[in-house]
This record gives C-alpha cells, sequence and structure tokens, in this order.
C-alpha cells in the first residue's frame, strides 16, 4: 500500500491525536491506590473516557484509594459501580469497576483481553507488594498478570523521600519491565493551574500506554526553551 503523506496530514489536522477514529481498541486497567494525588487518576479517567482509540477500561482501587478519592476529591460512591462516572462527571460507559477483593475478576488472569495497566497514583506499598509479586489482591494480581504477559505496567508512584527499600522495589520493577513513573510535574512549559499540571503529567502517562494525546506540550527547543 502507497502511503500518502498529503491526505495523512490533513486527517491530522482535522482529526488531533486524542479525537482520532477508532483505528483500535484499546482496553486498559487503571488502579488507583492510597498515595496522595487522586487529581491525577480523575484526569486519566476522563482522557481515556474521552478517546476514541479506548474501547474499555477497568477500574480497581484499593481501600486506602477509596479513602484518597474521599479525602482529596470528596467523592464517595455509596454504590462503588456509581464510581467511574463521579470521577469523569460522564455516563462513563466504557469504564467499569472492579472490587479489589475479587480476585477472581477477569484481569486476574492473562488469558484477559487487556492491553496495558497503569496505577496512578501509586502508593509505596503497592509498589512493594507488586515488586515482591504478592498478588494478593486483585489489583495487585492485575499487575502482576501485566508483567509475566510482558504488557506495558505503568507505575505513578508518588512519595517522598525515598527510603532503600522504596529504590530498590523501584529498580526491581524496572527489571521486570514495568515504567516506573513518579507523579513529578513539569514546570518548562509554564503551567498556569493545577489542572494544566496534572493533565500535563496525565498526557505523558498516556504515551507511554502508546495512546499519545494531542494537547501534550512539546519541548521545541532554542534559548529559552521555546523555540
Ligand atoms: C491522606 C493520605 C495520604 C497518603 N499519601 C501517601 C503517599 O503519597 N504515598 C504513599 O506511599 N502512601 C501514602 N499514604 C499511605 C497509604 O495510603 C498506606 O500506606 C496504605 O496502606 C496504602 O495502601 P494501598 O497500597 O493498598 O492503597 C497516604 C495515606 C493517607 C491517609
Amino acid at each position: 500500500m502507497r502511503l500518502d503523506f498529503a491526505e495523512i496530514a490533513r486527517l491530522d489536522s482535522k482529526f488531533p491525536l486524542n479525537s482520532m477514529p477508532n483505528t483500535e481498541s484499546q482496553i486498559i486497567t487503571v488502579g488507583v491506590t492510597g498515595a496522595s494525588g487522586a487529581l491525577y487518576a480523575r484526569a486519566l479517567l476522563r482522557l481515556l473516557d474521552a478517546d476514541r482509540r479506548v474501547s474499555r477500561v477497568f477500574l480497581v482501587a484499593t481501600d486506602a484509594g477509596l479513602r484518597l478519592l474521599s479525602t482529596e476529591l470528596a467523592i464517595v460512591a455509596a454504590d462503588v459501580k456509581k464510581l467511574p462516572s463521579l470521577l469523569t462527571g460522564t455516563a462513563a460507559k466504557k469504564i467499569e469497576y472492579l472490587p479489589n477483593k475479587d480476585i477472581g475478576a477477569s484481569i486476574a488472569s492473562g488469558s484477559a483481553a487487556v492491553d496495558a495497566m497503569v496505577i496512578i497514583p501509586c502508593s509505596a506499598g503497592a509498589l512493594g507488594s507488586i515488586a515482591a509479586g504478592t498478588a494478593s489482591d486483585l489489583l495487585t494480581r492485575a499487575a502482576d498478570v501485566c508483567l509475566k504477559e510482558r504488557r506495558p505496567l505503568v507505575l505513578c508512584l508518588r512519595e517522598t523521600p525515598l527510603n532503600r527499600i522504596h529504590l530498590e522495589n523501584m529498580l526491581r520493577l524496572h527489571d521486570a519491565g514495568a515504567t516506573v513513573m513518579p507523579a513529578m510535574p513539569a514546570f518548562y512549559y509554564d503551567p498556569k493551574t493545577i489542572d494544566a499540571m496534572v493533565d500535563q503529567f496525565a498526557y505523558r502517562v498516556l504515551a507511554q500506554l502508546g495512546i499519545p494525546q494531542g494537547n501534550q506540550y512539546q519541548w521545541k527547543g532554542g534559548p529559552k526553551g521555546k523555540g
């Protein structure tokens, strides 16, 4: 097949990356643990919900993760099945909440169709459990499955300062195939709001998952970095 670059350029301008036609159908698992940064989870879920390249999202939260959503976003779901829509502010039809205790849920098996997993925010405790391979709840089992199936696993650790155990666990997970991506916002694009910072971090996470976003800031170079 001959590539028509003019046609590709026309389509690129018509459909920014995050609203491209559904040429692929990604299934993503999102884990939320009890580390500060519930805003990151909300931003990421909103983007996944809106992205036509994503057909399904599984959401699993630890008890501490649910507590964080309550503490930082005042989101408390009497019915946890409603958590996705409370987080995205939409019907969130493609996001399915799976209880962390349900070790028999689909994502606990490597045979389930999942393309990648992100844990955002990721606590030092969850990082340690995954590094140790305990797989004692759905979140850590699903992460373990990603590693054994060689699927992308992105861990947005939020902890500071880091002790030797954290550092060793990060290296262990890196060596096992995970991407350790600490929740560290950048400042070189001159963000004006916390939401702008959080969104840019979420774009970077999605790029790691192979779902790049058209709004992601790209460094232009030049003496002051403005190109
Ligand atoms: C308000 C609040 C904020 C917390 N922030 C962090 C954090 O940023 N990083 C972290 O590793 N743990 C943090 N913790 C502690 C974890 O929630 C705790 O270690 C918990 O056992 C983690 O459980 P999980 O990994 O099953 O979610 C926080 C706890 C609370 C209540």
